[in-house]
């Protein structure tokens, strides 16, 4: 799926990200460093949190609780479109979804 991404700068660009990779290790895999991901995808850092399209919001499954509580704690929270990069799997449904990295916490 093609992914379109906001940058922490301003900058957009897409991507082709492989399904089975989780969004987080897709993005970083394509040099998106300012997902920092300093906890490895173990859901207790935040530091791969992203803004998602309101568009997207419904396609996504919703937020677990511990990501819930985790991203909630976040200055840049925002309801609807606050993910955890690092809860989401890329499938082929993804195709287009739009996202902005997430303003340093
Ligand atoms: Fe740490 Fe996602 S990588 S919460």
């Amino acid at each position: 799926p093609t992914i379109h991404v906001t940058d922490r700068d301003g900058s957009q660009s897409s991507f082709e990200a492989r399904p089975g990779l989780t969004l987080m290790e897709a993005l970083r895999g394509a040099g998106y460093d300012s997902i920092e991901a300093i906890c490895g995808g173990n859901c207790s850092c935040a530091t791969c949190h992203v803004l998602i399209d309101p568009d997207w919001a419904d396609t996504l499954p919703p937020r677990a609780n511990d990501e819930d509580d985790l991203v909630a704690d976040t200055d840049a929270y925002d309801e609807t479109r606050s993910r955890l990069s690092c809860q989401i799997a890329v499938t082929d449904a993804l195709d287009g979804l739009r996202l902005t990295v997430a303003p340093e916490d």
